[in-house]
């Protein structure tokens, strides 16, 4: 996704360009990284799942002891401005912080108002039914403990792609590997598929993913059998597919695991019928 520096938003009641938007440096967001998140994917206008994102969004801030500003509602209404129906793909992201800070104590302040940020940033959807997928590399978990909340605390996750990158690897994938199971990936869920069976990892201390859920239910609709179950790093490397699931990248094939290949080296059957399924869902 390019980062244009000019795009619609919104901050605290008001529509404005991104350029038009000042945060305080007491922001918590800022200060503390005390803030959630959410982004939302829009095909030529249209969310997918929105009502999926708004309540995970409602469930981040009820575990953070953030009180929403809106109702599911109004968070609806006030996404709308943002969509564009001219724009082949969009994120909306919303980025809820616990307010602005007096004296810099950690402990929640007495009163305070959350600040809203929303934008939209358009995308061209980057995986299509052609694409050769990519390597994946097993990564050292060293994120905190609920990763289940979409906090923007996001250190694990910025080191991880980060280690890729000076690795000369940024265009692969980092599997983030937690008591010798793999367990995500610093932006994405993971699934494997090996013997009629697919695998991912079941919820507790990973992010709820709402393109996770949707793969989910299309594996069941067409009659495969999902286990919630992350699997180990050994068992993995002998999957027949691999693939991550986010709201930007879909569903998105692993190829290679630390230089093993997975089944024969190239995107499967089972990601292909799930990603084109999953295309059906965009209309
Ligand atoms: C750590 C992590 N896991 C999984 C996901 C996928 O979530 P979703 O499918 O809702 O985009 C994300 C999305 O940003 C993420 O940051």
């Amino acid at each position: 996704m390019q980062y244009h520096h000019n795009f619609p938003a919104f901050y605290n009641g008001k529509y404005l360009n991104i350029n038009e938007i000042s945060i305080s440096p007491l922001d918590r967001g800022f200060l503390f990284g005390d803030s959630i998140y959410e982004a939302i994917p829009v095909y030529a206008g249209k969310t997918l799942d929105e009502e999926g994102h708004i309540e995970r969004l409602m469930e981040g801030l009820n575990s953070v002891g953030i009180i929403s500003p809106y109702s599911s509602s109004a968070w609806r209404s006030l996404l709308e401005p943002l969509l564009d129906r001219q724009a082949v793909a969009q994120l909306i992201y919303i980025q809820v912080s616990r307010g602005n800070e007096t004296s810099r104590k950690h402990r929640f302040p007495v009163a305070c108002e959350p600040n809203v940020l929303m934008f939209s940033n358009s995308f061209i959807p980057p995986i299509d039914l052609n694409y050769q997928g990519c390597a994946g590399h097993l990564q050292e978990d060293f994120r905190w403990q609920r990763c289940d909340i979409k906090s923007t605390s996001l250190m694990g996750n910025v080191l991880a792609y980060q280690k890729l990158y000076r690795d000369g690897v940024a265009n692969d994938e980092a599997l983030l590997v937690r008591d010798g199971k793999v367990v995500e990936a610093p932006s994405s869920n993971i699934f494997a598929y090996k013997n009629g069976v697919i695998y991912t990892p079941s919820l507790g201390n990973i992010l709820g993913g709402i393109t996770r859920s949707i793969n989910i239910k299309l594996a069941k609709d067409v009659g495969l059998n999902v286990v919630e179950e992350a699997p180990s790093c050994e068992f993995i490397k002998t999957a027949q597919e691999v693939w991550v699931t986010n709201s930007m990248e879909e569903l998105k094939p692993v190829v290679s695991i630390d230089g093993e290949m997975i089944g024969d080296g190239l995107p499967g059957p089972i990601w292909r019928e799930l990603f084109h399924a999953f295309q059906g869902l965009k209309a």
